[in-house]
């Protein structure tokens, strides 16, 4: 693969207008162990990963405290810190229980232990973007929302993002603060979230989509994204990123790997233009294949 992928040609986005990323980002959450669930097994590769995202012109890395939980946090810290340029999006308000599995928590003093704890981890005074990974149902959404909104008002958050939510919540969570990103699950067969993709465009919030590749699906040799991938001398992941890209103007990938050449691989679909021809023969196999 050629030195000169570079994430910059997916183009550019202000996350709440001022805070200017490359659109294809990198997701944090495969540098640790399987089941999202302590260190990573190649503690080596997850780290010579991180490391290689600023050579590749990747500003945007999303974590979470949960990854881990702590570990994805602590290695962005190790291998990154100070982070010149970089922006760190974390999340917080999901506890943990074992591999696998997880628990919303949106009691205000447990998002507040969220937010002063990542500060602490990532070794900085400001997150750039904090996510509410997910409104807990058992807890009023106006009191998660306040506590988040007091969070940015005492400068402990630059900008605020939510994930895994509907128009509504969008519109509800605005009472109290901008929402400048939106992560919900969405990729070429996934499209569930059409109609919030289509409201984030609109009111240019970026939309943040997790599952990329399909957890890998995606990007394995073979799939129906082959004929087009071989025309682009590109893996198949990397056209699904091509597709996303192309897809909106507030779409900011953030694939996931533990591995050099995969990340390399992923990086190459920034540079793909595909024809609007290409793009409505994927849209239509991804629609089917949903
Ligand atoms: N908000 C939420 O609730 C939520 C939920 C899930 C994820 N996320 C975020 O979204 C990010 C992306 O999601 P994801 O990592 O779960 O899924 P993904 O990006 O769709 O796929 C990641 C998987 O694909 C494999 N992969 C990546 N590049 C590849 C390549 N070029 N060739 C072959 N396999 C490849 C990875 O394995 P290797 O490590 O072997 O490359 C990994 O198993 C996460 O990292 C996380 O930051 C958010």
């Amino acid at each position: 693969m050629s030195q000169s992928v570079s994430a910059s040609a997916s183009g550019q986005f202000k996350i709440g207008g001022d805070l200017s990323v490359n659109r294809l980002g990198f997701g944090a959450m495969r540098i640790t162990g399987k089941g999202i669930w302590g260190p990573p097994a190649d503690l080596a590769a997850s780290i010579a990963t991180l490391k290689r995202l600023p050579e590749l012109d990747i500003n945007l890395i999303d974590t979470a405290d949960s990854y881990g939980p702590y570990v994805s946090e602590d290695l962005i810290h190790e291998a990154l810190h100070p982070y010149k340029g970089l922006v760190i999006a974390t999340k917080g308000g999901l506890t943990r229980h074992g591999p696998d599995r997880w628990a919303p928590l949106g009691r205000p003093e447990y998002l507040r232990q969220c937010v002063m704890t990542s500060l602490n981890r990532l070794g900085v005074k400001q997150i750039d973007l904090w996510q509410l990974h997910r409104i807990d149902s058992k807890v009023p959404r106006d009191e998660q929302f306040k506590v988040i909104a007091d969070m940015r008002a005492e400068g402990l958050i630059r900008h605020v993002g939510l994930s895994e939510v509907s128009v509504e919540e969008i519109e509800a969570a605005g009472k109290y603060f901008p929402v400048t990103t939106v992560q919900n699950q969405y990729n070429l067969v996934d499209r569930k979230s059409e109609a919030v993709l289509d409201f984030c465009d609109k009111q240019n919030i970026g939309f943040i989509p997790w599952f990329p590749l399909a957890a890998g699906e995606l990007a394995k040799p073979g799939s129906s994204l082959s004929k087009i991938a071989e025309q682009h001398h590109v893996t198949t992941g990397a056209i699904a990123l091509a597709w996303l890209l192309k897809r909106s103007k507030v779409m900011l990938p953030i694939p996931g790997t533990g591995s050099v050449d995969h990340l390399v691989e992923n990086v190459a679909g920034a540079s793909v233009k595909l024809s609007d021809a290409e793009f409505a023969e994927l849209d239509n196999q991804g629609r089917k294949a949903a």
